[in-house]
Order: structure tokens, then C-alpha cells, then sequence
């Protein structure tokens, strides 16, 4: 489970409300895999984070643009990467021989991901952010 804590605020209201999403439905995944849930539904809760995530990444760059972010052209690219790296996962995931650790493996690489793409790239929105 990802603990949602201060660490991980932007001060981008808009990015910060995308990321307590993402990590909800993160750990609204781990739920299920560690209940068993059936296949069908793990895979469209994959689908939901999959299709949220390109959603997020696009107001998340719309943003660091805005405000002229340092590394906002380094954000597009790891947004690129990991949608590619997503859609690989998607099709292990669906495909009718996958192995029942497939998507607890996708699920940590995942968090994994998304805590140290906040920690190392989404924070730089701090230092664009003016105080109020
Ligand atoms: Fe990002």
C-alpha cells in the first residue's frame, strides 16, 4: 500500500488531486489481487489506471508548461515510457496464458514508478509554484 503523506505534494492542487487518485486505485488494486478477484476484474481496474494515467499526464504537462517547469520536457518523455511500458504489461496481462503473478508483478512495478517519478520529477513544480 502507497500511504499518501505531504512528501508527495506538488502545490498543484489539480496534480496533487490526480496523484491521491492514482495512488487510491493503486491500493484499491492491491485489495483485489490479494482477495483473488477474478481476472476480468483485475484487468479493467489495469485498463481504469492505464487510461487515467494518460489522462493525468496530459493536464500534468499542460501544467509544467505553464508554469515553465525545468524538467518538464523529462516529464513527457517518462510519461512516453510509461505508457509504452504500460501497454507491454497490458498485453501479458491479457493474453489467455498469463501467469497469476503477472499482475501482482505489474502492480509493484507500478507503485514503484509512480512514487519515484513524483519524488524525482513532479516535485521540480514546487520551486514554480509561488507562494500565497
Ligand atoms: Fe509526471
Amino acid at each position: 500500500m502507497i500511504t499518501w503523506s505531504p512528501e508527495f505534494e506538488t502545490g498543484v492542487p489539480e496534480v496533487d488531486h490526480d496523484h491521491q487518485v492514482l495512488v487510491e486505485n493503486l491500493n484499491r488494486l492491491e485489495t483485489a489481487l490479494q482477495q483473488r478477484a477474478g481476472a476480468e476484474h483485475i484487468n479493467g481496474m489495469v485498463a481504469f489506471l492505464e487510461r487515467y494515467a494518460q489522462q493525468h499526464f496530459t493536464r500534468e504537462e499542460g501544467c509544467m508548461s505553464r508554469l515553465h517547469c525545468p524538467v518538464a520536457a523529462a516529464n513527457k518523455i517518462a510519461h512516453i515510457k510509461f505508457m509504452q511500458t504500460c501497454a507491454e504489461a497490458r498485453k501479458k496481462l491479457e493474453s489467455p496464458t498469463a501467469a497469476s503473478g503477472v499482475a501482482i508483478k505489474i502492480h509493484s512495478e507500478m507503485c514503484a514508478w509512480i512514487r519515484d517519478h513524483i519524488l524525482k520529477i513532479d516535485l521540480n513544480l514546487r520551486q514554480c509554484v509561488k507562494p500565497h
